[in-house]
């Protein structure tokens, strides 16, 4: 018997089909509302909607809960790999010894970029934000593959797939090179993807960089811990945008520019700009926190809160323990670790931090690793784009798979009512 909800509007009851997710999670159906009573919902933030049903990732907020097709973050955490776990984002498994090898070898295999396209590194200004440059680039890599343009793909999407992850990772290493006046380094095929990617950052010419185990670790593990994460800001954008049908280079550069913002994954940068005015100002934390809460300060304590995490984060506190263990073994005392550990202890201790369920999320501590590792403040949310690449394409995958409609969600207009148009000579 299916369940239904009951709506009494204007005298009338409505019933409204329940549905119900693996995870016991239900939903009002309210597709038939619109037909049915004229009336449409409005949600601001979509704070109560969901947009789509997905089999990639389960998040329980009140519970600190975050499973990747099913399994815990912690267990990926302690035994994966970024790329094994884009495998499972994206294909729904983990990979066995053949898959994962030819996964590696399609990913080695797209690594470079079209020589082509280093002019366009060109006409960047030295100072052009990565977040802009990896856009950019991620649209113009498609234009060197028109076959993105047809169907025919289809057939060959971890194809696809595997070449927009692989050169994501080069035009990221290639625009820090440029920022830097720094000869581009090309990808080494005897490497692995993180440790390439270090490559292409820190080599010269003359002498490769030293690929420290700690530091391939820390940052495979900061890909990983990104690698996606339900209806987030950016997804729900990569979504919106391959609901058109557009190509999954398309759908993906929509997603870098909605995760730039400062409140989703720009957040990153945020953070360690946050902890530097403070280490500057010679505050233990204390003056910033009353700051951010104050509405009117303009300020908040970045990489605290979450829509949906009313609880600790997981990712956060995985790499609170991982930056305690790359920064020992690196032998950093960063004082701005110490502030971050400050401001965590003192909010969690704050009627105004616990009242409202505001933890540290996932970009709270990932900043320190990152500046650990040497990758410079402004290149973090394109870390954070890395790793949600697999996310991102599996999304993409999943309305390509099911004949979705085009998102296009309704409104309620508060603008001027019927109107007409006045001469130039009669306006005030
Ligand atoms: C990511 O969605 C995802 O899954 C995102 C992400 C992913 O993996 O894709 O997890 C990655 O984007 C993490 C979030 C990174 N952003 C930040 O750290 C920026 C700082 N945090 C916030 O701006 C905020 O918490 C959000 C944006 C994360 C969530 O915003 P919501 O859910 O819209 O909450 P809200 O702004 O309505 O805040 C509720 C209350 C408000 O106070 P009141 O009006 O109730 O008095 O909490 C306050 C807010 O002012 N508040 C904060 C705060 N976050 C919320 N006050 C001070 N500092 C903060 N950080």
């Amino acid at each position: 018997m299916e369940k239904t909800a009951e709506l009494i509007l204007d005298g009338k009851t409505y019933k409204l089909p329940i549905v119900e997710g693996t995870e016991q999670e239900r939903a009002i159906d309210i597709s038939s509302l619109r037909n049915q009573t004229g009336y449409i919902t409005l949600d601001d933030g979509y704070g109560n909607t969901g947009s789509c049903k997905s089999q990639i990732t389960f998040i329980d907020g009140e519970k600190g809960i975050l499973r990747y097709r099913g399994i815990p973050i912690e267990e990926l955490a302690e035994k994966s790999t970024f790329i094994e776990v884009a495998h499972l984002i994206i294909m729904g498994k983990l990979p066995n010894n053949t898959e994962l090898r030819q996964f590696s070898d399609l990913l080695t295999q797209n690594e470079l970029l079209d020589e082509a396209m280093k002019h366009h590194f060109e006409g960047f200004p030295a100072h052009a934000h990565p977040m802009a440059i990896l856009s950019a680039m991620i649209n113009a890599a498609s234009c060197f593959h028109p076959e993105l343009l047809t169907d025919q793909f289809r057939d060959s999407f971890v194809v696809q797939a595997a070449r927009l992850l692989a050169k994501v990772r080069t035009i990221a290493a290639f625009a820090y090179r440029k920022s830097r006046g720094l000869p581009a380094i090309y990808p080494n095929p005897d490497l692995k993807y993180t440790a390439n990617f270090l490559h292409m950052m820190f080599s010269l010419p003359n002498r490769d960089y030293e690929l420290k185990p700690e530091v391939v670790k820390a940052l495979d593990l900061i890909f990983l811990l990104h690698a996606d994460h339900e209806q987030n800001c950016s997804t729900a954008t990569v979504r919106m945008v391959a609901s058109s049908r557009a190509n999954l280079f398309a759908s993906a550069a929509a997603g870098v520019c909605a995760l730039w913002g400062p409140l989703h994954g720009g957040a990153n940068q945020a953070v360690l700009e946050m902890l530097q005015e403070i280490h500057k100002a010679g505050d233990d934390g204390s003056r910033f926190i009353a700051a951010a809460k104050d509405k009117n300060s303009g300020k908040r304590l970045m990489g605290f809160g979450h829509r949906v995490y009313k609880n600790y984060d997981p990712r956060a506190k995985i790499i609170k323990k991982a930056c305690d263990e790359v920064l020992t073994k690196l032998h950093i005392n960063d004082p701005l670790l110490d502030i971050a550990k400050h401001l965590e202890e003192a909010a969690l201790r704050d009627p105004y931090f616990v009242e409202r369920k505001l933890y540290p999320n996932v970009d709270f501590y990932s900043g320190i690793i990152m500046r650990a590792i040497g990758i410079p403040v402004e290149m973090f949310t394109v870390m954070f784009a890395i790793g949600r690449m697999p996310g991102w394409i599996a999304n993409y995958k999943e309305v390509m798979e099911d004949p979705t409609r085009i998102y296009r969600p309704r409104q309620i207009y508060t603008g001027a009512t019927l109107n007409h148009y006045s001469s130039v000579k009669d306006r005030k």
